[in-house]
């Protein structure tokens, strides 16, 4: 059953182990979201151009410290992995104290992913070097292949590419980002290999009918696509199970209304100025609202070999609207689930 209206659910506060701030004004209008309702973040670095190096990773963090204003909120920064990426860049991370992890993007795989990897066995060095700094890998797993269906990419990349790697690579801690797939779920469970999972929202509460429910519906497309429901349904349960490798990773990926509402448009969901109310919602609708705060708050850090955040905080059952859009720098964006309602609210 779930939760009666005005249920209060409290857990130690959470983290976004997956988001994009983008930079410049649209980092100004999308960061304190993210930073209200999270105290940290792993910080994507697809920019253009992307943050390649520990210094501009820490140039970076300081413009996201400087858009949230006073927010108690710590970036946690990624590099971008390329092919020319050198051990030694591996060395500067692991010894920097806000760099979290190196990001891997195929090449041509999702948005501004034009400078990442077309092959992985070139950067065996990097991976190495990772293993023995125990520097987190965090991989979008596609494969660019135009030939392959778009909705078999996750699966074909997790057994071209991805197995692989974890077998090559046992100590090396990787998260399989965004997961959209029972075969994903299945081998993140099983695999021998450290490796976790994110899962976002919208895979969690849609499936792919709702890129077409009564028309096109361009603010539900991100990559990767939504999936039959078969593959929904595996992902609410390993979310819900409570299962140490799975966590929160919202994704969130903020592109202007008139870069999504176009002929050609961008893919993202832009989830973070009410994600965590959209997570509840699933274990609620579950009856699994026990196992939130390990999904949310423990098994992210713990993965992470970072501390479990020690302060608290409360949501309460309770719809309410979400806007039909934002300000975003000179132009506007729309949220998941625009115009909608949500059934809970995040208390200050
Ligand atoms: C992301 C973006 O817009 O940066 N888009 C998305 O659909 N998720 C890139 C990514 O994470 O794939
Ligand atoms: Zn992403």
């Amino acid at each position: 059953m779930p939760a009666e209206p005005g249920t209060v659910l409290e857990i130690s506060a959470p983290d976004d182990w997956h988001v994009h701030l983008r930079d410049g004004e649209a980092l100004s209008a999308v960061a304190p979201f993210t930073a209200r309702q999270f105290r940290r973040a792993i910080v994507m670095p697809n920019l253009r151009p992307p943050i390649q190096t520990v210094g501009e990773a820490e140039a970076y963090r300081k413009r996201i410290l400087e858009a949230c204003g006073d927010a108690a909120f710590a970036p946690l920064m990624t590099l971008y992995l390329t092919e020319t990426t050198e051990p030694e860049e591996v060395d500067r991370a692991a010894a920097s104290e806000f760099v979290a992890g190196i990001k891997l993007y195929p090449a041509g795989a999702t948005t501004n992913s034009e400078a990442g990897v077309h092959s992985l066995s070139g950067l065996y060095r990097v991976f190495e070097r990772m293993e023995e700094r125990d520097l987190v890998l965090e991989v979008h797993g596609e494969v660019t292949d135009r030939q392959a269906d778009v909705f078999d990419r996750e699966r074909l990349f997790l057994e071209r590419e991805l197995a692989p790697l974890v077998e090559r690579f046992q100590r090396l801690r990787v998260v399989f980002e965004h997961v959209t797939t029972r075969e994903a779920v299945d081998f993140v469970r099983e695999t021998k290999g450290r490796v976790g999972a994110t899962i976002t929202p919208q895979h969690l509460l849609l499936n792919r009918n709702a890129l077409f429910a009564g028309g096109i519906r361009p603010h539900n497309y991100c990559l990767p696509v939504l999936k039959r429901e078969e593959h929904r349904r595996a992902l609410v349960d390993a979310a819900t199970s409570g299962h140490s490798r799975f966590f929160l990773g919202t994704d969130s990926a903020p592109h202007s209304r008139s870069s999504k509402e176009t002929a050609c448009g961008c893919a993202g969901v832009f989830s973070a100025p009410l994600a965590l109310e959209l997570y509840a919602e699933v274990f609620d609708n579950e009856d699994r609202l026990d196992q939130f705060e390990a999904f949310a708050s423990t098994n992210g850090p713990a993965f992470y070999g970072l501390p479990k955040n020690t302060d608290r905080v409360r949501l309460c059952k309770q719809p309410r609207a979400v806007p039909t859009e934002y300000d975003f720098g000179s132009e506007t964006i729309v949220p998941f689930r625009a115009g909608e309602q949500v059934s809970w609210v995040l208390l200050a």
